[in-house]
């Protein structure tokens, strides 16, 4: 296993799923955390949990990314602090499942502005200081909804393609700077992440599903060997990987495949809907 020594790493959305996952799975390789979301309960829990566990030092930012003056206002703090990011992690997201004409607006944008707005701005602000002492890593949280159009999941899956291209395409420029960046595109993992999308796993997305801490082992371990884009996951790699070979006019079917027949509403959900 790669030591992360002397380092400190800012997760998103560390209160729960994925995000708590990975910023257990820096801290046990030794890395500081900076802890970022907006239950604070929980992230206290977290850090006391690292500090105990590994020794290191864990700090907790609740911050709401769905408003536009949080990112420069957390990097604000992070300086008056002298707290020095060398790993951050934009993985604070969600997803809504529902038609678009059906989804009100402010629930969209509110999505936009966490999963695109506040993504983009952290990297803006915090790359520039890693390329300034030639190290550095950005872990950004796409989605399988990335490589493909996904009806029901128009915006969410679109938002997942902008991650993606944006991280490959910024690994590339920053070539030379001895800072990289990786996008890692899960497919279904466990975590409340269907809970807020109103959904439940049915019996295929079962099958297809792996856990926050698997999700979070392959994608530190990938990250730190220098990969530049990540599918955890065999079969959801070779299911990305089989995509190319569809004509684009039916890849819509494959999306609502790959996302749409994983999961249906929950039956709270269902019912308030009639
Ligand atoms: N689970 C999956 O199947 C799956 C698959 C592919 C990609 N992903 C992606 O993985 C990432 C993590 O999702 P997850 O599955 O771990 O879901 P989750 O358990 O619901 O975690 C989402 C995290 O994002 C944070 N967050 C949400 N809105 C926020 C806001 N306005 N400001 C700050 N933080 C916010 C939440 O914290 P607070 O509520 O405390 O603010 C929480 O810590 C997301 O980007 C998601 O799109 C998930």
């Amino acid at each position: 296993m790669r030591k992360l020594v002397d380092s400190t790493a800012l997760v998103t959305g560390a209160s729960s799923g994925i995000g708590r996952a990975i910023a257990i799975e820096l801290a046990r390789r030794g890395s500081g955390v900076v802890l970022v979301a907006r239950r604070k309960e929980r992230l206290e829990t977290l850090a006391d949990e690292v500090r105990t566990r590994f020794g290191v030092h864990a700090e907790v930012e609740v911050v709401d990314l769905s408003r536009p003056e949080a990112p420069e206002e957390l990097v604000r703090r992070l300086e008056a602090a002298d707290i020095q990011v060398d790993i951050l992690v934009n993985n604070a997201g969600f997803g809504i499942h529902r038609a678009f004409l059906e989804t009100p607006w402010e629930r969209q944008r509110a999505m936009l502005s966490v999963n695109v707005v506040a993504l983009t701005e952290l990297t803006r602000l915090l790359v520039p200081p890693m390329v300034a002492r030639g190290t550095g890593k950005v872990m950004n949280v796409a989605s399988i909804g990335a490589y493909l159009p996904v009806p029901g999941y128009a915006v969410y899956a679109s938002a997942k393609a902008y991650v993606r291209n944006f991280t490959e395409a910024l690994d590339a420029e920053l070539s030379g700077t001895g800072v990289r960046a990786i996008a890692i595109s899960p497919g279904s993992v466990r975590t409340e992440f269907l809970e807020h999308a109103e959904l439940e796993l049915n019996r295929v997305g079962d099958l297809l599903t792996i856990s926050a801490e698997r999700c979070a082992s392959i994608a530190v371990t990938r990250m730190l060997g220098g990969r530049r884009t990540l599918v955890p996951g065999y079969l959801n790699a070779l299911g990305m990987w089989l995509l190319r070979f569809v004509p684009r006019r039916q890849q819509t079917f494959f999306g609502w495949l790959a996302m749409g027949a994983t999961a249906s509403p929950a039956p709270s959900h269902a019912e308030s809907r009639q």
